[in-house]
């Protein structure tokens, strides 16, 4: 199944100028939601034993779940700042304009486990490579980022020194 006929681009969202890739058609399709996170799973590195699948708040909660199921890992949430409950290691990362902070849970990784990171949107890479840094800290191995759609122009690849893989370019 093409998964880029159910993303949208929606122009000057959230600000001027910005193209946004929606991903809620695609969400909302049955086949196709399942066909994606088929499709993710099955790029994840052969032979490998994943442990945990983590989940980038908040679009990649979703397919991240579907992912773990799929892959026979357990599930880790990376949230914003404030939302995890137990205690945290946090991370600063830049946006486009500014700065935000990640956290995880300190006890989600135990040290050596293999780990497989998905979000929807490569973009910059920010997000993803402080992902990495949380998990790295915590003793884990990052074997995969995986991504519904990579935005090569925006170069986020290059922030990152681990396997990516995309269903989709632009
Ligand atoms: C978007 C997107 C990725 C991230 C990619 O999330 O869902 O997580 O930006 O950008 P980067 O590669 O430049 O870091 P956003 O922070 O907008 O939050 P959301 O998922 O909660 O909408
Ligand atoms: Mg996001």
């Amino acid at each position: 199944m093409k998964i880029d006929d159910f993303i949208r681009d929606i122009p000057d969202f959230p600000n001027p100028g910005i193209i946004f890739k929606d991903i809620t058609p695609l969400l909302a399709n049955h086949n196709a939601l399942v066909s994606c996170a088929d499709q993710l799973a099955a790029l994840s590195p052969k032979g490998v034993n994943i442990d945990k699948v983590i989940g980038v708040e908040s679009r990649g909660f979703i397919i991240g779940g579907m992912i773990a199921e799929r892959l026979g890992a357990g599930f880790v949430p990376v949230r914003k700042k404030g939302k995890l409950p137990y205690k945290v290691k946090s991370k600063n990362y830049s946006l486009e304009y500014g700065e935000d902070t990640l956290e995880i849970h300190i006890d989600a990784i135990q040290p050596g486990e293999h780990v497989l990171i998905h979000d929807d949107v490569l973009a910059t890479g920010g997000t993803a490579k402080a992902v990495c840094d949380l998990v790295v800290e915590l003793g884990g191995v990052v074997v995969q980022c995986n991504f519904i759609m990579k935005l090569d122009f925006l170069n986020g690849k290059d922030k990152l020194n681990v396997p990516i893989s995309s269903l989709l370019t632009y």
